[in-house]
């Protein structure tokens, strides 16, 4: 299908924008990475893929918690960030680049698959969710971390998205893999039994506008909805939304913006 393989090679282009690890450093968001391995109790010798590894979040925990990992996205760009983030911390790891909807690997090749705020992003949320089960092997189990639809992130992409031309029919909004239903639906009948909690992440930023200024300078996506509407003067109205976004959701007193950021975690185990 020609319009998939155009929303593919747009959200490649899309994630080389920014600098996804500034905001990795910002939020510290590899905590999540690392919770979701212990979480797993990655053990040493197991086979890990981790899908949409983007710089590495799940990947390098896991590796150093001794697994053979293979780490898959579909930007170059992340992996080469991902790539010098093993090398200076003396992992190895197998880094790949692909689809989460069509991976390069045989049925049953994993112990152990993960993705943190990564297959969230693939149009077609079946195909990814079928191909997530099909590489694990038989009581092999899976960590996925994604937002929440009703959390500050959630209705962070609604906003965006509003601001952006629409997506062609068959692309599922990413916030819905944090959607209990949802979720339930896209594992019935891949042989997964799957457990659903929800957890967050507190991130800070200075200010409304920092927080604005962040997301809108590094996140390769969001990159690209500021530069497409600051060419067409509708960059103000986004900024504005934005900002009232993280006044809206900011939970202290202070002058700083804390979010409580929910995603939804599903652990999963292959019959
Ligand atoms: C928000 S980042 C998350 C990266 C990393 N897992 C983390 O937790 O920091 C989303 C990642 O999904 C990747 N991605 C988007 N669509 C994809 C697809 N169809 N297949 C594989 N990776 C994809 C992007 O390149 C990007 O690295």
């Amino acid at each position: 299908m020609q319009q998939l393989a155009e929303v593919k090679d747009q959200a490649r282009g899309a994630w080389a924008l920014g600098d996804y690890d500034a905001m990795m450093r910002q939020e510290r968001l590899h905590g999540v990475g690392e919770r979701l391995v212990d979480r797993l109790r990655v053990a040493p010798g197991e086979t890990v893929l981790d899908v949409a590894c983007g710089t590495g979040n799940a990947a390098l925990p896991a590796a150093r918690a001794g697994a053979q990992v293979t780490g898959l996205d579909l930007s170059p760009e992340m992996l080469e960030r991902a790539r010098a983030h093993a090398e200076a911390d003396g992992l190895e790891v197998d880094w790949r680049e692909g689809d989460a909807e069509r991976l390069p690997f045989d049925d049953a090749s994993f112990d152990v698959v993960t993705s943190t705020f990564g297959c969230m992003f693939a149009p077609r949320h079946e195909v990814a969710a079928e191909e997530l089960a099909r590489v694990l092997r038989p009581g092999g189990r899976l960590g996925v971390c994604s937002w929440a639809p009703d959390g500050v992130f959630g209705e962070f992409f609604r906003i965006v998205g509003a601001h952006l031309p629409p997506d062609p029919e068959f692309v599922d909004p990413p916030p819905l893999w944090g959607d209990e239903a949802h979720v339930r639906g896209l594992f019935e009948g891949t042989g997964l039994s799957i457990e659903l909690e929800r957890e967050h992440w507190d991130i800070r930023h200075d200010s409304p506008e920092a927080a604005v200024e962040c997301y809108t300078t590094t996140l390769g996506p969001v990159v690209g909805a500021r530069q497409l509407t600051e060419a067409q003067g509708r960059w103000p109205a986004l900024a504005d939304d934005l900002r009232g976004l993280f006044e809206r959701w900011d939970a202290s007193d202070r002058p700083t913006v804390d979010l409580a950021a929910e995603y939804l975690l599903v652990l999963g185990r292959k019959a």
